[in-house]
């Protein structure tokens, strides 16, 4: 039986949360102050130590950083939660920064600390598992990781700590450049979890308008603003009993951190327009490719979110640091498209493999798979060659990039629109209909355009 500790100056806390953990099955033991809590360290072990950061009269939460440095120092091991009132959750931050392992904030959601509780525990377990000796075909036999292809060591230490997390609650934080896998990572911790048959729901954080996102996340009554006509469910309550991940968290503008720091931290929000509040029990994956301690450290990223999404963080490498999985995933590809198009003999060259190691490959994982999928379908040849990539190559459009662009105060964006206009009529032979699609325009608004910049003589149709 797990041995937990509660370190409160709240008799009433203590109470309640011995209780609560008693039924959960847990063995309680409890001190009302930093020294018995000391001394009760020094004599037993536990397994987690759950405690309060403020004692006696002063609320700076000084007594509560030196207790857990004390801890640390005594139990190292042993992981420790930290309760503080929502008001005063910086000081959470800087006891994650010396070494506890999750803060809850008080009034506390039972089913939510309860949660927190056992990650902890879990975390702990699988931290002592051995590492030695993992490899591809080991981690097969445990987990699903089917879609993943790689098997490079950076590779096998992603998915052996994936495998592991996946059992926990545990929130992961997947960094990585654009194309590295992230989402396809997370939907494999999602799939390999108890959570699996229950949703995966994904958003994109980044393609959500700021004044939107409450509504999204939250959901709304009907009639809680004008076009509110009826109810509506939000991300969070799709999401209850299985798994959200937000795509691109390092662009969640400031203020809507707070919101989702908010129903993180207490499992529960409410829909808008309504009082009720809902608990939600949801395991959180986000993902991000921005750099996000520098966000942090600019004051672009709440601290105490970045500890609240990031028990775990797991950093995807970029393609050209394991080139070594450039083949198994280049036949892989090509496997794939065999059975798609029906082309049983097509092959690559060794020497086309070599040469693909070599490429900087900015895209990762997905610029490669698109190369593999054009040249394949370019290429009448059974075998593809460095000829194939590179005839392909030459012919990729071009990203404009700022440097192919006119000199800053040359020209206005009007002077760039027309002039654009212009070009495509020509090429077009003034074919409006042709013109309109390349441009991404409807043909109305190339019209509205065309009599803005009187072009209207210019065309036929
Ligand atoms: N290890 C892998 N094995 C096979 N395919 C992979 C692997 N990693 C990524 N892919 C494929 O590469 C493509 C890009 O992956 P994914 O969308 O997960 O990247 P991402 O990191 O989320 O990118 P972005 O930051 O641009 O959103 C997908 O088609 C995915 O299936
Ligand atoms: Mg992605």
């Amino acid at each position: 039986m797990k041995n937990i500790l509660i370190i409160d100056d709240d008799i009433a806390v203590r109470t309640s949360l011995s209780l609560l953990l008693k039924r959960a099955s847990y063995q309680v033991s409890d001190a009302s102050n930093p020294k018995d809590a000391i001394s009760s360290v020094r004599r037993n072990t536990f397994n987690l130590i759950i405690m309060d950061m403020n004692y006696s009269r002063a609320t700076t939460g000084e007594e509560g950083l030196t207790l857990l440095k004390d801890i640390k120092s005594y139990a190292p091991q042993t992981p420790v939660i930290l309760m503080t009132a929502w008001a005063s959750i910086q000081l959470a931050v800087e006891g994650m920064k010396l070494g506890a392992s999750d803060f809850i904030s008080k009034p506390w959601n039972n089913d939510q600390l309860l949660r927190n509780v056992k990650t902890a525990l879990q975390l702990v377990d699988n931290d002592q598992k051995d590492l030695q000796g993992v490899s591809r075909s080991n981690l097969d036999k445990k987990y699903d990781f089917e879609k993943i292809i790689g098997e490079s060591p950076q590779m096998l230490r992603i998915l052996s700590t994936i495998g592991r997390v996946s059992q926990t609650d545990a929130s992961v934080m997947i960094l990585g450049e654009s194309g590295t896998g992230k989402e396809l990572i997370a939907e494999a911790i999602h799939m390999n979890s108890q959570r699996s048959n229950q949703s995966f729901i994904k958003v994109n954080l980044g393609g959500i308008p700021s004044t939107l996102f409450e509504s999204e996340m939250f959901g709304y009554k009907r009639g809680a603003f004008t076009d509110a006509k009826s109810d509506r469910m939000g991300r969070f309550e799709m999401a209850h009993n299985g798994t959200i991940f937000l795509d691109e968290i390092g662009d969640l503008p400031l203020n809507n951190q707070v919101k989702l720091l908010r129903v993180l931290q207490e499992g529960s929000f409410e829909k808008l327009g309504s009082t009720i509040t809902q608990s939600v029990d949801v395991r959180l994956i986000s993902a991000t490719n921005h750099n996000i301690k520098a966000l942090v450290e600019s004051g672009q990223f709440r601290e105490d979110l970045f500890y609240r999404i990031n028990l775990i963080t797991i950093q995807l490498p970029p393609l050209r640091d394991r080139t070594d999985d450039i083949p198994l995933m280049v036949n892989h590809f090509i496997g794939n498209l065999k059975t798609l198009y029906k082309r049983s003999h097509l092959t690559i060259s060794s020497s086309a493999m070599q040469w693909l190691k070599q490429l900087p490959w900015s895209g990762n994982i997905r610029e490669l798979k698109n190369l593999i999928e054009r040249v394949v379908v370019i290429s009448p040849n059974d075998t593809i060659t460095i000829a194939d990539f590179q005839a392909h190559i030459h012919t990729m459009p071009k990203k404009t990039d700022a440097t192919s662009l006119p000199p800053i105060g040359s020209m206005t964006l009007e002077d760039i629109e027309k002039s654009m206009i212009l070009k495509a009529l020509e090429f077009h032979g003034n074919n409006i209909s042709k013109v309109a699609n390349t441009l991404g325009l409807s043909r109305a608004a190339l019209y509205r355009r065309l009599e803005k910049y009187n072009l209207t003589n210019e065309t036929s149709s």
